[in-house]
């Protein structure tokens, strides 16, 4: 895998997203950034969806690496808004749809297919939206799942008020992986990403 330097990103989106590493809810880990450009790189998406986008960093990341139009979900209307101005900065505000709002209402409204979808939401909401996944997943597109194996607490034990928390994701993962519909693969990248691909 390349490292996120030979991506050669915007010198603005790097800085941006070290701030964001500071905050409460972090942009995706460099790894993880550097799966997902390549794999957007490789399979030219024609249409991408992030579910969670927060300030909008990674979906900026992935617009400048192809010619995808993209869907992005963010509940927080701080970040929604930062998101927006982040769309204009990086000029693919013309590519972006943002829907300002919970995901597990927005999901069932959205049409047509997608050829990759990043979901980065609420962890323990992932089991309830990946039927809606699914439905809007094309036959041989990709999801990838961030954040499934938390700091090696999923395959580990975690702390007690954590608990629930890595429950609701070991629930996913074990949903993943006996979907018929999906291969799935869990990458130790980041703080784990799942793959699946829809068959
Ligand atoms: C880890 S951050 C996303 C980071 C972003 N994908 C990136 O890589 O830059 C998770 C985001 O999900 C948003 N979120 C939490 N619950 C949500 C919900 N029910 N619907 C939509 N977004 C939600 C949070 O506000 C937060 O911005």
């Amino acid at each position: 895998m390349k490292t996120l330097a030979e991506f050669r990103l915007d010198p603005r989106l790097t800085e941006l997203r070290e701030r964001a590493k500071q905050g409460r809810d972090p942009t995706a880990a460099d790894e993880t950034l550097c799966y997902l450009l390549e794999t957007a790189e490789k399979t030219a998406p024609e249409r991408i969806l992030e579910i969670g986008a927060a300030e909008g960093l990674t979906s900026c990341a992935m617009l400048a690496r192809t010619e995808a139009r993209l869907t992005a979900i963010e509940r927080d209307p701080a970040r929604a808004a930062t998101a927006v101005k982040n769309f204009r900065l990086f000029g693919v505000s013309d590519r972006v749809t943002l829907h300002e709002g919970d995901a597990g209402e927005i999901l069932p409204m959205l049409e047509g297919e997608y050829d990759l979808v990043f979901l980065d939401g609420p962890k323990a909401q992932y089991l309830r939206y990946l039927p809606e996944c699914k439905r809007l997943l094309k036959r041989g597109g990709l999801l990838l799942s961030d954040d499934v194996l938390l700091f090696g607490w999923v395959t580990g034990e975690p702390p007690k008020k954590r608990r629930m928390l890595v429950e609701h994701i070991r629930e996913y993962l074990r949903a993943l992986q006996k979907d018929a519909e999906l291969e799935t693969e869990i990458l130790s990248i980041g703080e784990g990403l799942a793959v699946s691909r829809k068959k």
